[in-house]
């Protein structure tokens, strides 16, 4: 059994609305339990109990929210050294493409890998020139099936990497998968 938590900042909406979708990939693999958390309500204790995090966040000035930085500060002396080897990933809602989304995503992967997460990226498509292979991110609320799409399969892969990793489940491991159906734009002669 693998258990994943779905950490979330949003104030407007939109993240959450990824973080929705990121839960509901997650709990699309079989023997793995999701639980999704506003920052507001998380305590560290939901951290410790995680074996896969999906951290997701407003893009604020090309980073993570203040919110997101401080809740990570108020509970660093707490988690530090004791959460090593968790597997994380990262999902963000900025104002617009180019706002600096991927940036945000790089500082929760950077923040990660301080508590010793393994991260990871992904060569997957979601759709035509869609892309997350730093994590998922959408310009505003996910309304786009290849953003939506982004946020279902993140969630997916890092509890297919949870339960490859932690319980042995090598058939789930991205070699496994139908690589016509990940990269269906590339045809037959990629
Ligand atoms: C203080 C602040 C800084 C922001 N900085 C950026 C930014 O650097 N780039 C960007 O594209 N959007 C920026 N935005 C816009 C938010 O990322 C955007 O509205 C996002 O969709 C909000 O997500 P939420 O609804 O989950 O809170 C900023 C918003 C705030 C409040």
């Amino acid at each position: 059994m693998s258990n994943i938590l779905v950490l979330f900042d949003s104030s407007t909406g939109h993240t959450e609305k990824m973080a929705t979708l990121v839960a509901e990939g997650a709990a699309s693999v079989s023997k793995t339990e999701v639980r999704m958390r506003h920052i507001q309500e998380a305590l560290p204790q939901d951290v410790i109990w995680a074996d896969g995090i999906a951290l997701g966040t407003p893009t604020q000035l090309g980073c993570m929210s203040s919110g997101m930085k401080a809740w990570w500060d108020e509970h660093s002396r707490e988690l530090w050294s004791r959460i090593d080897g968790k597997i994380g990933t990262a999902f963000t809602s900025a104002g617009s493409w180019g706002g600096g989304g991927e940036l945000a995503l790089m500082n929760c992967v950077s923040m990660m890998m301080n508590f010793g997460f393994l991260v990871f990226g992904t060569t997957d498509y979601s759709g035509p020139k869609t892309s997350y292979h730093y994590g998922a991110v959408s310009a505003g609320a996910p309304q786009e099936d290849a953003v939506r799409d982004a946020c279902l399969q993140l969630g997916q892969r890092l509890s297919s990497w949870v339960a490859v990793y932690k319980d042995g489940r090598e058939e789930l491991h991205p070699h496994h998968l139908d690589r016509a159906k990940r990269f269906p734009h590339l045809g037959t002669n990629p």
